[in-house]
């Protein structure tokens, strides 16, 4: 059963306020702006969102003056995530002051976690919702147009999986599709199994339907989700697991590239390598996040592998898909972790040769484990030893990209360059952004760029 926690506390609720609000219901085309934070679940979860405020008659603006609602989707994944959306909703203080009709809303990861801690820290928001009880958004919202409360309700678990909603996607070309939410795994430093829930599968056939309809409407890649997608189906009475279902997602038709993230190094079997290996669609990139390069850390946080075991995986992949791009999550200052430690992560890091890597100072959060062990690692520390991994991944990042000059590789063209708006911007295979001269006519088509330049985040090309 699932505990709402529904604490509806009245506002000043004056009455020029109510009947502002009361005309603000009956307007038509009010707008939206929404902010997310933290990884793809949360951008996916704002897609739906804005459908549903699509369908209340809401639209998108980018202009923070012009809205009659903002949305914060929140992450609470390390502290720095948490202090960027309080700092992001505060500010917000003045405009709400010059417009008390603007609704805040704040959902997601963070909200889940704490929602008195949201309200103290930034009272002028007016609806509080988490992850398990997102589909409950029209409803809350209207409910707070109507009496004007301030509402907050989280649900402790969902009841079972959400249907999905059909949702206008970000890109027309691609897309997300959730296959696995929640997490089991536990790791001692990590959050998210206690704001994600316990791990649920969505039954292949509702998948695969997904993802055909995207593709009739002229989708071309799809990228699965799940926090640890390679525990796909474990729940299932039936046998069909990850690699089963990535054969049937290979089958469809018209569909051109398949990603997913994140895989866990736990779970990932050499029936995968195969399948990868042996698909047409599936893309040569794996994200394996090792977190630390010594045994003794990883056992800490529970992560489920030695060195060894990842070690091997790494090999099994460069000998089956020799042009396969590596790439990885790390943590520096895990409580305990000594030099030793430390210069285990660095020998790692050298020998695999990452394309790159994403590198993350520890963060305690409270209610995990490690949040109370001993021995942490004092900050400057942490920090001395982020700035050694990132040089060194730096070089091999660089060392790595500029292999590819010179080569034509096949680019999903994504958007104009944020940079220069008569260059394009696009990803290889391999997911590595390339930069080339173009016009706004390639978006969503696949076309060959060969590499003139690799610098250590992206590479810059021409069309062939
Ligand atoms: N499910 C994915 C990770 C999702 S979180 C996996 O297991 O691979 C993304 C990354 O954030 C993690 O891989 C980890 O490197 C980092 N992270 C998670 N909790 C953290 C914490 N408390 N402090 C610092 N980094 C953290
Ligand atoms: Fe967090 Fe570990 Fe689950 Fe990843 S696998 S979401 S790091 S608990
Ligand atoms: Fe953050 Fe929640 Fe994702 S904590 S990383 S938004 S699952």
């Amino acid at each position: 059963m699932n505990k709402d926690t529904n604490n509806d506390i009245a506002v000043n609720n004056d009455m020029e306020n109510s009947l502002n609000n009361t005309n603000n219901l009956e307007k038509d085309n009010q707008k939206f702006l929404t902010v997310t934070m933290g990884c793809q679940m949360n951008v996916r979860d704002t897609e739906i969102m804005e459908q549903m405020l699509r369908e209340m008659n809401y639209e998108a603006t980018h202009e923070q003056e012009d809205a009659d609602l903002i949305l914060f989707n929140t992450c609470c994944i390390r502290e720095t995530a948490e202090n960027k959306a309080y700092g992001r909703i505060s500010s917000l203080k003045k405009l709400k002051e010059k417009n008390p009709n603007l609704i805040i809303v704040v959902a997601g990861c963070m909200a889940q976690k704490d929602q008195e801690a949201v309200r103290k820290r930034v009272p002028h928001v007016d609806l509080v919702f988490g992850t398990h009880n997102l589909h409950q958004f029209p409803d809350l919202l209207q409910e707070f147009k109507r009496y004007h409360h301030v509402k907050t309700s989280i649900w402790e678990e969902d009841e079972g999986l959400v249907p999905v909603l059909p949702t206008k996607r970000k890109y027309s070309f691609s897309a997300s599709v959730n296959i696995v939410y929640g997490c089991n795994n536990f790791c001692t430093y990590c959050i998210v199994p206690y704001v994600r829930g316990r791990e649920r599968s969505r039954l292949p056939e509702d998948i695969i339907a997904e993802i055909k309809e995207l593709v009739e409407n002229g989708v071309k890649e799809v990228t699965l989700l799940g926090q640890n997608v390679n525990s796909y189906g474990k729940n299932f009475k039936e046998a069909f697991d990850f690699s089963d279902l990535l054969i049937e997602i290979d089958k469809i038709d018209g569909l051109e590239r398949v990603r997913y993230m994140t895989s866990h190094p736990r779970d990932f079997s050499d029936k995968l390598i195969d399948t990868i290996a042996q698909s047409q669609k599936i893309c040569e990139h794996f994200h394996l996040p090792i977190q630390s390069g010594s045994d003794h850390i990883l056992k800490e946080m529970n992560r489920g592998y030695t060195r060894e075991m990842y070690m091997n995986i790494v090999a099994k992949i460069r000998q089956r898909i020799p042009n396969a791009s590596i790439t990885t999550d790390i943590i520096v200052g895990f409580p305990g972790e000594t030099d030793e430690n430390f210069q285990e992560t660095m020998e790692l890091v050298n020998d695999v040769q990452y394309d790159s890597a994403f590198t993350f100072i520890f963060s305690p959060r409270s209610g995990t484990p490690a949040a109370k062990m001993e021995d942490q690692v004092p900050i400057d520390v942490k920090k001395e030893r982020l700035q050694k991994l990132m040089e060194l991944q730096n070089n091999s990042s660089l060392r790595i990209n500029k292999a590819l000059e010179g080569q034509i590789l096949q680019v999903l063209v994504e958007k104009v360059s944020d940079h220069n708006s008569d260059m394009m911007s696009g990803r290889t295979r391999t997911n590595k952004i390339i930069i080339f001269p173009g016009d706004e006519g390639m978006i969503g088509k696949l076309i060959p760029v060969q590499v003139t330049r690799a610098q250590t985040w992206n590479l810059m090309g021409e069309t062939v």
